[in-house]
Formats: structure tokens, sequence, C-alpha cells
């Protein structure tokens, strides 16, 4: 088996918000990269073989006392090294330069222009638009380097000791706002590493198939299909190694979406013939939750539940030595970057903490891979649009947009409003392109208003969309006032029991982008 990560690029963390920015960057180029802490061992970086090393930035100063150093590994080992911002520092540092604090910090939008030749910069116009972030700066550069960029601020924007191949940049060729920075990243993966663009959705399919085939053997493999993304391209790439020996449970706790547990159903028990065990607990599940409001319980009783109902299953099909997880890379770097375990159970598949007497081996094919490779899978895979384009819904569903207690009448007030939003957004072509995510709430606040002739007195739905890249931030998303009066009168006029629509315009931080 060709191994598709070998002669990638090993992307070294020091901190920076960045960081996975730079990997997804070059994956997108075809390369595999894989971020390693800055204090991984030697031998673990070098298990791939990488062809180069990133340095990324970080919030440090190189001088301060117990900032992040340069691992010595990657020097001696005479492949390429690109060190961005701190990394750059870092790396000047390391081979006898000076670094210093700067005067002021530079931060925002400057123009480079070229010194000199570099491949680094082959093929590139100049002068041209990068994005600065940083604080300390080069004084004097080490020994056989020589500058290859400069700004009105920064006389050492680029550097490198090109017959060495070490180079230095002090802003991010990673973010949008440096327009031409994926050339450079390119060029410095493809010219300066001599590395091939190999990773691609088909590769990594046949390579997860053989590594799934392996590892299984003849078992079977238990998975807990939620709908959502992650979970359905797993198990799709989990049936495409082994068939029918997957398995998978799918909960409907009575909390989903109009329509959902119908076309996971459709999709995945009819379309893809897998075996697909669902159990309907709504009833169970609301009557756990009877009476609760406050968030943080709801959330609790949901996880518990479904602990409950999942193991009940599990315990059915016996001598089950395999679990399957949608768990994908972000996960990954996150839960080893807050120092825990790497082997990480999705705390929002809700497979996480299930009973002592059910022990799996765990089968995480798409470890390695960011959200938007995971949909390039899920696409090569075959499977739907309206599966693989999904937009994230939280594990506790429609329980933590429904504030307030939960009943069925109110679940489903909130779900028919809930696709009269969606549906008109994706009427629009703004349900894919233009929000990350979009979804009603419930509100348990009546307020009057006239109907026809008559007074309501009724409860309150609230519209949030949102746009981000990453979840972490996000800013309320610009929909179009008459596209949102559409929303408002049609939900009015047809789901009785809602008087009153708002429109959330808070962004993240300070608000989150679930209301619970
Ligand atoms: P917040 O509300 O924290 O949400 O801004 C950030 C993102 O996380 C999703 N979210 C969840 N996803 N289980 C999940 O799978 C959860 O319990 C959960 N809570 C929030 C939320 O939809 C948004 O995309």
């Amino acid at each position: 088996m060709d191994d598709i990560k070998r002669g990638g690029i090993a992307v070294i963390d020091y901190g920076s918000q960045t960081t996975q920015l730079i990997a997804r960057r070059i994956r997108e180029l075809g390369v595999y990269t894989h971020v390693f802490a800055h204090d991984a061992r030697p031998e673990e970086v070098d298990r791939h073989q990488p062809a180069g090393y990133i340095l990324s930035g970080g919030p440090n100063s190189v001088y301060e006392p117990g900032a992040p150093t340069l691992s010595p590994f990657m020097l001696e080992s005479g492949k390429p090294i690109l060190g961005i911002c701190y990394g750059m520092q870092l790396l000047t540092a390391a081979l006898g330069g000076t670094v210093a604090a700067s005067a002021s910090r530079e931060y925002g939008p400057a123009q480079i222009q070229q010194q000199g030749e570099s491949r680094l910069f082959a093929d590139l116009a100049m002068p041209q638009q990068i994005w600065m972030s940083h604080g300390d700066r080069i004084e004097e550069l080490p020994a056989g380097f020589q500058t290859l960029a400069h700004t009105a601020n920064s006389p050492y924007a680029a550097i490198g000791d090109v017959a060495r191949h070490r180079y230095g940049l002090q802003f991010h060729p990673e973010v949008g706002h440096t327009p031409q920075g994926r050339q450079m990243l390119g060029n410095f993966v493809f010219e300066i590493c001599g590395c091939q663009a190999k990773w691609s959705a088909a590769a990594f399919i046949d390579d997860a198939v053989a590594r799934i085939q392996a590892q299984v053997g003849y078992e079977r493999v238990l998975l807990a299909l939620s709908g959502g993304v992650d979970s359905a391209v797993a198990g799709a790439l989990i049936q495409r190694a082994i068939g029918e020996r997957l398995i998978c449970v799918f909960v409907d706790h009575g909390m989903l979406r109009q329509d959902e547990a119908a076309q996971v159903l459709r999709v995945f028990r009819e379309e893809r013939s897998m075996r697909l065990i669902a159990v309907n607990a709504a009833e169970e599940f609301l009557d756990a939750l009877a009476g609760i409001t406050e968030p943080e319980t709801k959330r609790k009783i949901i996880g518990a539940q479904f602990i409950e109902t999942f193991s009940r299953e599990a315990r059915k099909l016996r001598d089950l030595r395999f679990l399957g997880q949608g768990t994908i890379y972000p996960d990954v770097i996150e839960s080893a970057a807050a120092g825990k375990s790497a082997r990480t159970i999705k705390s929002h598949h809700n497979v996480g903490g299930l009973p002592d007497d059910l022990s799996f081996e765990l089968v995480e094919p798409l470890r390695d891979c960011f959200k938007d490779e995971v949909r390039k899978i899920g696409e090569a895979l075959g499977l739907p649009a309206s599966i693989v384009w999904r937009q994230p819904f939280p594990g506790p569903g429609l329980a933590i947009r429904c504030l307030g207690e939960l009943s069925w009448p109110r679940l489903e007030k909130l779900r028919r409003a809930d696709a009269i939003f969606t549906g008109e957004l994706a009427e629009a072509g703004l349900l894919r392109a233009e929000t990350a995510q979009c979804f009603a709430v419930l509100l348990p606040v009546k307020s009057v208003g006239v109907m026809g002739d008559n007074r309501s007195y009724e409860e309150t739905l609230a519209l949030r969309a949102v746009t981000t890249d990453d979840f972490m931030t996000a800013d309320w998303a610009r929909l179009p006032h008459d596209l949102l009066a559409k929303v408002s009168a049609r939900i009015v006029n047809e789901v009785a029991g809602i008087n009153r629509v708002v429109y959330d315009i808070t962004s993240k931080p300070p608000g989150t982008i679930e209301w619970e």
C-alpha cells in the first residue's frame, strides 16, 4: 500500500490560533499534513517521513523564560523548514540571529516587496498584500540568511537561507487576508520540499478501507449513527470496508428536526442497504425531561438517557468488539492540546462514558481528517448532499432550542417553524454559501398580538443565522430583509401557537451560537 501520508509536511504547533489553518491549507493542495505539539518526540514527528517542517506562530516571545523552543532534530535532519511569525523568530534565534521586541506591534494588512530571487516567491506578483500580526521582530539575520522581502515597517518580512532550504515569514500566508499565501505555501511544499499531491478523497478512501479491514478482520463493528456528517461518513466508509458486518444504531430521541429521522432511514437503510437498528425513544426521553428547564440539566439528562438506550441495544447484539466513531482531526488536536488522552470519544456523539461491561476497541477512520475533507470523502462515497452538507446540529437536538419546559406539542411547533426558515433559506440559495448555521429557537415568552379581528396571546420564535469558519467565533448573518419578512409572515400564519418572530443579532462572543 502506498502510504498517502508519507512525504508530507509536519506542522509544529507553537500555540498560534492559525496552526490548524496552516495544516488545512496544505491539505487543500493535496499534501498530507500532521500537527504536532512543539515538544513532540522526534520519532513521533518523523513517523510519516515528512518532506519538510513548518513552524507555526505563537503567542510567546522567544527570549521569554519558559517559551517553547526549537527541537534540534529538525535542523539536524537537513530537511526544508518554514518558520511563520514566532516560528521564524525561533529559527532565527536558534541559528544565531537576534530577535527583539518591536517598539510597536504590527497588526493588519501590509504590502511586501520582493528582494532578490527565491523559489518561495516563484511566479508571484509583487508587491502583494499580506497579513501581519506580530510583536517581536528580527534585528540581525543568522549567518547564511538573506532578506527575501520587506514591508514599509518590517525590513525582514521574509528571509531565507536558500542553500539550506530554511525560510522565515514574518507574516501569515495561511490566512485569507494574504491572498497569494496559498501559492507561497504551495511553492514551499512542492518546489522546496518536493512533495507530491497524493492526498485526495479517493486515495484516502482506498487507504482507509484497507486499514479498517486490517484492524477489524472478520469481526463486526457497532456504530451510533446520529444523522450528522461525521458519523454518516464514518459509517459509509466502514460499510465500504466490511459491508454488512457494520451494524448501526440510530436513536431517535424525539428532538430531531423535521423529517430528519425518516431521511436517515431512507438514505442508510433503503438506499445504502445498511444494517440499521432504529430506536424510537422519544417518549422515554421526554419522560426523563419532564419539568426540566435548566439548560445544563437538560443536556445531562439527554446524555445519560442516550447512553442507557444505546447500551441496551449494544447488549442485545453480544460479542461485539469494535465501536465505530466519527472522531475528526480537530477533536484529536483539541483534546491533545487540552492534555487529555489522544483517544477521545467525542462527547457530542454521546457514546462517551459507556458502562464498564461494554468495552470496545475504537474504529475511527476519520481521525486524520478536517471537516471539509470529511465532506469531500462523503461526496466521493456517494452520500447525498443533504447529508454531506448538513449544518452542525447539537447532540441534545431541539431540546436546547426549545427553551423552557419540553413537550411534544412545543417541539412540533418548533420543528415546523424551523423547517419554514431553513426551507426558505435553501430556496434563496443561502443555506450552504451564506450561513454556517441557521435555526429557529422557541421561547417560553408569550406576547399579545392581533390575528384577524382577534387578540392572540402566544409564544415567540427567535431566528438565528450565523456566519463563521470555525464556530469558535461567529457573526450574525445579514440576511435580506425581504427574506426575513417572508419567513416571519409564513411562520405566524402557518404555525399555530406562534404570533411573534424576532431575529437574533448577537455575535459570538459575547453570545453563543445556541441559546442554551
Ligand atoms: P455554541 O452554542 O457553544 O456552539 O456557540 C458552537 C457549536 O457547537 C454546537 N454545539 C453542540 N454540538 N453537541 C454538539 O454536537 C452539543 O452538545 C453542542 N452544543 C453546541 C453548536 O450547534 C455550534 O455549532
